[in-house]
């Protein structure tokens, strides 16, 4: 069965859009009640401010062209992976077969200053992008885009991730490590305001418990050990060992009625500072030579995702139809921490949608552009599979 995408009117201000059954909206063509295929401009601004559904909207074209048709600050999000230099060619060419990488740099850059502009300024970039090597020589592209987005597009790095992929290239070097790693960068267009949910992923806190009716924080600190030093220090003074012992019962208190998980206390003479044993640099050496000690508390909602990410690459499925496709599980932190809820997030180089697909399952809109007809195609497939088997839903896209 075919459906197409229409527009019509039910009333004077009000439109409708909906997939429909093609020879429906042909119908309603020679009723001359639906206004008409519209073009990218009109569609994409009608998906931003008609639509209620969280269906990804999948535009095959140029995305130089097709971002320039998109709205200024119109998206929350934008994770992408753009194709490396010289690495593959992709069915609708593109990008990442320039002769040097300065062109490459270039051409991908023409691409995310249209990417400034679409982002609303409470927004956030992540950028997934690999390495090259030429004539043995590693190239650094990761870093050099990077420093371009900073110094002639004014993005702001927040983060720069490491994906350990854990399975490397072939290990057959005779003079290098295997290369295991990519990076992601995370950019804002204002540090002040983005926007940046912690609750949605931090790992869940870990409880403290009762044993043989002592407090044990979560990670089995009792305290106890935290008493004999501060008893047998020779650095604390009476009443220092006195201010630290009474402190000491006040966090475990605190940690006996569920308000903090963890801690871990530093008394002067035995354990090192954590940045800096200098006063001069560190606000916590200075606490340590005035009061004697201090609490590190670890938060209690659980702890932040590091900038290293151990994810396993999606090598063993769509690599017929697309070969570079990123796992789900790169886009989830991003999605999760960075896109509000009913959010829209953008993929400029969607291949076979995977950005889309998790954006859906996470409740939230998703724009995806690419070259090759045959990926958004693909994506289309892909994302009813999915919708198919989870709700047996009648499918999203044109199929026939
Ligand atoms: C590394 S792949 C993206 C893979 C994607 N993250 C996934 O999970 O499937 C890069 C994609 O960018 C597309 N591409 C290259 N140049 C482009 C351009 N100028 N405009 C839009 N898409 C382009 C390619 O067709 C390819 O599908």
């Amino acid at each position: 069965m075919s459906f197409i995408f229409v527009c019509y009117q039910v009333a004077k201000n009000e439109i409708i859009w909906q997939w429909v059954k093609k020879d429906l909206a042909c119908h309603i063509d020679t009723k001359k009640e639906y206004i008409c295929r519209m073009n990218n401009t009109q569609l994409i601004n009608e998906y931003f401010q008609v639509i209620d559904s969280n269906d990804p909207f999948l535009l095959n074209g140029d995305s130089f062209e097709v971002l320039s048709k998109l709205p200024d600050s119109s998206v929350d999000c934008i994770i992408t992976s753009p194709p490396y230099w010289g690495h593959r060619l992709y069915s609708g060419g593109g990008i990442g077969l320039e002769k040097t990488y300065t062109e490459y740099i270039q051409n991908l850059l023409r691409i995310t200053y249209e990417l400034y502009r679409v982002l609303k300024p409470t927004g956030s970039f992540w950028l997934n992008i690999g390495d090259t090597y030429r004539s043995k020589k590693l190239q650094g592209i990761p870093w050099r885009v990077a420093i371009g987005l900073m110094d002639e597009q004014n993005w702001i790095l927040r983060n720069s991730v490491i994906w350990n992929k854990h399975k490397g290239g072939l290990d057959s070097s005779k003079d290098k490590l295997r290369n295991m790693h990519e990076n992601i960068f995370h950019f804002v267009k204002d540090e002040k305001s983005y926007f940046y949910d912690t609750t949605k992923i931090r790992s869940d806190a870990r409880k403290s418990i009762i044993k043989n009716g002592s407090v044990i924080s979560a990670t089995g600190v009792s305290g106890i050990r935290y008493k004999r030093q501060i008893e047998l220090s020779t650095s604390l003074s009476h009443e220092e060992k006195q201010n630290a012992f009474n402190s000491l019962n006040g966090v475990l208190e605190r940690i006996k009625i569920g308000e903090i998980s963890d801690f871990r206390m530093i008394i002067r003479g035995q354990q090192r500072a954590t940045h800096s044993d200098s006063e001069k640099v560190s606000g916590r050496a200075k606490e340590l030579y005035q009061k004697g000690f201090y609490f590190l508390f670890y938060h209690p909602d659980g702890t932040l995702p590091g900038d290293v990410w151990e994810i396993i690459p999606e090598d063993t499925q769509k690599r017929t139809e697309h070969y570079a496709v990123y796992p789900e599980d790169l886009c989830k932190i991003p999605i999760l921490a960075t896109c509000p809820k009913n959010g829209i997030v953008l993929d400029p180089f969607s291949g076979s949608g995977t950005t889309s697909l998790v954006a859906f399952k996470h409740n939230r809109k998703s724009i995806g552009i690419d070259i090759s007809a045959e990926y958004i195609e693909f994506s289309k497939e892909r994302i009813n599979e999915y919708k198919y088997e989870n709700s047996g839903a009648l499918q999203l896209f044109d199929q026939e």
